[in-house]
């Protein structure tokens, strides 16, 4: 299959990468965490195409992206009452709910789990076309399973070249990790995935009580312990023993640092990322698939700060440690 480019700036590929998706295809979007690989949520043909094109197991479930909180009740049984100031407030935004799913929903988005992963995205290029062509689209992150999530179009052509209709270019995306991933209960909540929207964000609109569990569900794939890992070696390393690692080290090795620390490192490679939280997540994917292109095969990645803002970032480098 010869997979086509489309620009999101051109509105006949706008166009284009609509009547794809009306038609049943698979095409790359942006959103604003990663690149989602999308399919008709409501043609359950379509999604199973994302579990062949990605290589990932049927039984892992998918986020549903919608473009409004009031299509919730096509995909969902109830929404429990305390949930909606919390949508109003995150959405559109990086917070994927899981809800009891509705009756109708297809097995395929599921993976046959009784509850459902719905989001609103907030991409200006996404959005519009899901409200333009009344669509509900299925999407994982672009990637092959258990590699990096793709954050441009390139990284998503890098993977799936080849196996899907089309790759409509947004552009970088703005947040750069996954969404934050909360399953709503009547009387509770859990957090199962950390994400850009931080615990303490969602604090003030939890009024029941909220887990968040050490042990990782089998059901959000992105919770292995083994999971965004690019594939050269990844080391999380000490701000301190940063020098002496890098000393040790080998020609290939890379350090990925953020503090102003490491500015007496002397004749090292180094590649330095932005010292706030945003600019950082941002960067992230965007970076160790640099370096993966570059050859790098050891990265010395500075542990991140320990406050509450960075958590997301903390376990992706956590997993991409993993062996
Ligand atoms: O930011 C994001 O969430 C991106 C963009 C494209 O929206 N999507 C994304 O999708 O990261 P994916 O499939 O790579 O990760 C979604 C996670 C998976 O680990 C999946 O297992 C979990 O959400 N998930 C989805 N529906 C679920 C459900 N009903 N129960 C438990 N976990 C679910
Ligand atoms: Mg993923």
């Amino acid at each position: 299959m010869k997979t086509e480019r489309l620009d999101a700036h051109n509105p006949e590929h706008l166009k284009r990468a609509g009547e794809l998706l009306r038609a049943g295809e698979l095409v790359a979007v942006p959103t604003e965490t990663v690149y989602g690989l999308a399919a008709d949520a409501t043609n359950p043909d379509a999604v199973r195409k994302i579990f062949a094109a990605k290589g990932r197991p049927t039984d892992h479930p998918l986020i549903t992206h919608i473009a409004s909180a009031e299509q919730l009740s096509h995909w969902v049984k109830t929404v429990p009452e305390w949930v909606k100031p919390l949508a109003e407030a995150f959405w559109p935004g990086p917070l994927t709910l899981l809800f009891e799913r509705h009756p109708n929903v297809s097995d395929a988005i599921t993976g046959g789990l009784p509850t459902i992963g719905i989001r609103v995205p907030d991409h200006p290029v996404l959005l519009p076309l899901l409200r333009t062509f009344n669509l509900a689209v299925a999407a994982p992150s672009a990637n092959l399973y258990q590699k990096l999530s793709p954050t441009s179009a390139d990284q998503v052509m890098a993977g799936l070249d080849g196996r899907i209709a089309a790759v409509l270019d947004g552009g970088p995306c703005g947040v750069g990790t996954e969404s934050t991933i909360l399953k709503v209960g009547d009387q509770d909540a859990e957090i199962l995935r950390c994400g850009p929207i931080a615990a303490e964000q969602l604090q003030p609109y939890l009024t029941v009580p909220v887990r968040t569990p050490e042990t990782h569900e089998h059901s959000v794939s992105g919770n292995k312990k083994v999971h965004y890992q690019p594939d050269a070696r990844v080391i999380l390393c000490p701000t301190e023993e940063l020098a002496t690692r890098l000393a040790a080290a080998g020609p290939d090795c890379i350090a990925l640092v953020y503090s102003t620390a490491q500015e007496t490192l002397p004749g090292k490679q180094l590649k330095r990322m932005p010292a706030d939280h945003q600019g950082y997540r941002q960067a992230l994917y965007a970076s160790l698939y640099e370096l993966d292109c570059s050859g790098t095969q050891t990265l010395l990645v500075e542990m991140p700060p320990e406050d509450a803002a960075w958590a997301d970032i903390r376990d992706r480098l956590t997993r991409a440690s993993a062996c």
